[in-house]
């Protein structure tokens, strides 16, 4: 009898609220682009999706507890190239492992990555802003989502193109580390296209160029990396839900065709888009598409991050 209640289960599945774990601070990429899509996905599974802001340690906290969550499709991660790629060479000690111990779900949105200044910064491009970094590193500060985030990995990368070692100033988000490079509490910071196309066309900020090889269509007038002359940089993120190790296919499966329908909305499309984000092609959207990604992504990010200590 108790055998046969998994597969019953996973047929009535959802009977209940889902709990999607944020890794990150509420108003940042993560939590937007996952408040986007469980929006519409909620529709179709029939149940509310609450939204969960866990932070800490650029999202491997929050990672390490969906990990060890019950896996009968109720508890949920939006992580990303940070937490299910980069965390891995960065913490050696690492509690999860981000494909053995999570169910890949879908692909949700590719996220340029932008370099990004408070608005007074002198630099006034970036040819200018690599100059300045070089001549003052001593004195700048970059904002960052903590160890193992997007943000801190697409400036390492940055850092090492640019040979140059700058402090980080750690917040629990980009949403908290925006709201101080708009304050000009903080010089710089690479972070997700969602988060900056607000803001950017409010003019708080300066961006000095996106790191993909064309020009986003939300921002027509922010010059590539290749344009602007540094086309060694280029960064993309990626986010992505996951289920803990274990929850039944028929559950994952259930997840994913929302995940697809809600992709597939006029809607859902136009609010991704119109923040920069890169919807997911068809082939690209399968549970077996993501293990690809994540696998290939801690085998790139092992070749480039060291550990901390
Ligand atoms: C966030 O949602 O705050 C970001 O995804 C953090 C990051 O990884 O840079």
């Amino acid at each position: 009898a108790g055998l046969a209640a998994g597969p019953v289960q996973a047929q009535d599945y959802p009977t209940r609220n889902i709990t999607m774990i944020v890794p990150f601070a509420a108003g940042g990429p993560t939590d937007v682009i996952a408040r986007i899509v469980t929006g519409h996905m909620q529709q179709t599974l029939g149940q509310t999706i609450v939204i969960e802001n866990v932070v800490g340690a650029g999202g491997t906290t929050a990672s390490t507890r969906a990990s060890k969550a019950a896996p009968d499709g109720y508890t949920l991660i939006t992580g990303h190239m940070g937490t299910h790629a980069a965390s891995v060479p960065l913490y050696p000690k690492l509690a999860y492992h981000p494909s053995r111990d999570f169910e890949p779900v879908g692909l949700v949105a590719g996220t340029p990555i932008l370099i990004l200044a408070r608005k007074d910064f002198p630099p006034k491009d970036l040819k200018e802003f690599v100059a300045y970094l070089k001549a003052n590193t001593d004195k700048l500060n970059e904002a960052h989502a903590g160890v193992g985030s997007v943000s801190y990995t697409s400036c390492q990368l940055l850092d090492s193109v640019l040979k140059i070692n700058p402090t980080g100033v750690p917040f629990n988000g980009t949403g908290p580390a925006m709201n101080a490079l708009v304050g000009g509490q903080v010089d710089y910071m690479c972070d997700q296209i969602v988060n900056a196309v607000p803001q950017i066309k409010g003019g708080t900020i300066k961006a000095y160029a996106v790191a993909t090889p064309e020009r986003n269509p939300s921002l027509p007038d922010v010059p590539t990396t290749a344009e602007a002359g540094l086309p060694e940089y280029q960064a993309q993120a990626w986010n992505a839900i996951f289920a803990p190790k274990g929850t039944p296919a028929p559950i994952v499966a259930k997840l994913n065709a929302a995940l697809v329908k809600a992709l597939d909305d006029e809607g859902v499309k136009k609010r991704l888009l119109d923040l920069g984000s890169v919807i997911p092609k068809p082939e690209e959207r399968t549970p077996e598409s993501l293990k690809k990604l994540v696998d290939s992504e801690i085998t790139k990010w092992s070749g480039v991050l060291k550990p901390l200590n």
